[in-house]
């Protein structure tokens, strides 16, 4: 490149990024969100909160018709949001990507699940891409959010949209005419305490413009906007913390087993342990890991670190750990039915939640479903309630076929057992208190009737 080329280029550079800050920070930006699910729905409603039009695309026509109608299809978000979006001259829902070119900046929040031998599924990251490629244009911004391997911005996401954008006779070059960026998601789905506008953002560019134009377009919707040194960093940042959760609650799950065999109450340890001021924070044991994170998101790195040729032991073994979890809950009310002289074959066990996490309705790896297939495959016939859940739809690996039991007193003193497995708060655990015949619970959710249950009462 000559002396003159890099000006120019640099000019053009200039001009791409100043006009495209403008627009985002005079509120004349359209954002796109690609994946308008669990992460990309609340993230519409906070930029279009934050004043910027928002054009959401999903390839699911029932999500599109439902915003369209402001009919809410993620309960714990509760009718206000989608109602406020639907109402919205600002808002918009669409199956046709073919309208990404009208976006200033895209946000992409699509699935990253994994294969059936534990490989990355990289597959609706790429298909984004490729779509974005397509109606590329000057002066985009598109971040990536999905949870992903450090580099995929930078060696599989940006190269997708080149080749796309190449083959539609597009030559644009990033950090000049259009910036990539990578924010991880940190939504928790259920938590009342923090939403998408106060969860702190990392945001981190493939260069410095990407950067820039990405935390100026977060900030109009997030109240703290941390830019970091690179995508890379912002990529790892994100596994890091969803493999810290991951060791920790192995750790507390071992934990439980150990003092549970040695009658000793966990919950009341971390109680006591959690009074300490620093170097310690709490985790809580449970019937195994569930959610589209922490049970995957450590894999990724666990296939990435082959490229280096190093083993990433924390994660296989708190891996094993916590898959175990199921099957120790069935021990213990086994073990329980057995102190009745009762076998698991031909017992009624009721299962309370399906969702993997209290007061939400996200069944994705949930243990409650391999705790139900499990019983049914030793002869227990096999029921559930969970109130955001009337019917149990198809998940990865399992297909209950069952719909919600309502919870009555009839119901629950018909049953030999309920095993708590999620610990929605508008369960009536009173009437489990007072009607069961014997409850394992595997959240605690039992406390304070613990002195009046007995040995109907077992923790697991
Ligand atoms: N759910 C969480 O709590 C959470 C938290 C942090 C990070 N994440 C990460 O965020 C990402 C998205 O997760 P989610 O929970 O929102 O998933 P989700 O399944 O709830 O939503 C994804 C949406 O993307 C749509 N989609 C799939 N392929 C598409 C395509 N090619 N184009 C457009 N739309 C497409 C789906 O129809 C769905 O509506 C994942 O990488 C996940 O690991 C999730």
């Amino acid at each position: 490149m000559t002396v003159r080329d890099t000006a120019h280029s640099d000019t053009e550079r200039v001009r791409a990024s100043v006009s495209l800050k403008e627009r985002i920070e005079s509120g004349s930006a359209v954002v796109g969100i690609i994946g308008l699910g669990y992460v990309g729905l609340p993230l519409a409603s906070a930029m279009h909160r934050g004043g910027l039009r928002v054009l959401g695309f999903d390839v699911d026509q029932s999500k599109i018709d439902d915003l369209a109608a402001g009919r809410n299809y993620l309960m714990h978000l509760g009718s206000t949001l989608t109602a406020e979006l639907s109402a919205s001259d600002r808002f918009e829902a669409t199956t046709d990507f073919s309208r990404l070119g009208e976006a200033d900046a895209i946000l992409v929040c699509v699935p990253t699940p994994l294969g059936l031998h534990h490989e990355p599924d990289l597959s609706f990251v790429l298909n984004s891409a490729r779509a974005i490629g397509k109606t590329l244009r000057r002066g985009q911004l598109i971040v990536l959010e999905s949870t992903t391997y450090p580099r995929t911005t930078r060696d599989e996401f940006l190269p997708a949209i080149l080749e796309a954008a190449g083959d539609a006779g597009l030559a644009l070059t990033c950090g000049r005419d259009f910036f990539v960026a990578y924010s991880p998601e940190r939504e928790d789905p259920g938590r009342s305490s923090h939403s998408t506008s106060t969860i702190p953002k990392l945001v981190g560019g493939l260069d410095q413009a990407s950067t820039d134009l990405a935390v100026a377009l977060y900030r109009r919707a997030v109240e703290c906007v941390v830019p970091v040194e690179s995508a890379e960093i912002a990529e790892a940042a994100k596994l890091l913390e969803n493999i810290f959760r991951a060791v920790n609650i192995a750790m507390v799950n071992e934990m439980k087993v150990i003092l549970t065999e040695m009658d000793i109450d966990i919950w009341e340890v971390i109680r006591a342990a959690s009074t300490k001021p620093f170097g310690f924070m709490p985790f809580y044991p449970g019937p195994g890991l569930g959610g589209h994170c922490i049970p995957i998101d450590p894999y990724y790195l666990t296939w990435k670190a082959k490229e280096v040729g190093r083993p990433t032991r924390f994660i296989e073994l708190a891996g094993e750990v916590n898959t175990s979890m199921p099957a120790y809950v069935i021990e213990r009310l086994t073990l329980a039915l057995n102190r009745r002289a009762m076998a698991v074959r031909g017992s009624k066990v009721l299962v309370i939640g399906l969702a993997y996490k209290p007061d939400v309705g996200d069944t994705r790896e949930s243990p409650s479903f391999e705790i139900i297939d499990r019983l049914r495959e030793l002869g227990a016939e096999v029921g559930y309630h969970d109130p955001y859940l009337p019917r149990a739809l198809p998940v990865r690996r399992h297909d209950l076929r069952l719909s919600s039991v309502p919870l009555t007193r009839e119901t629950v003193s018909g049953y030999d057992a309920i095993v708590i497995s999620t610990n929605h708060t508008s369960i009536d655990y009173r009437l489990l208190a007072e009607h069961a015949r014997l409850v394992v619970d595997t959240r605690d959710a039992m406390r304070e009737f613990r002195s009046d249950m007995g040995d109907r009462l077992v923790p697991a």
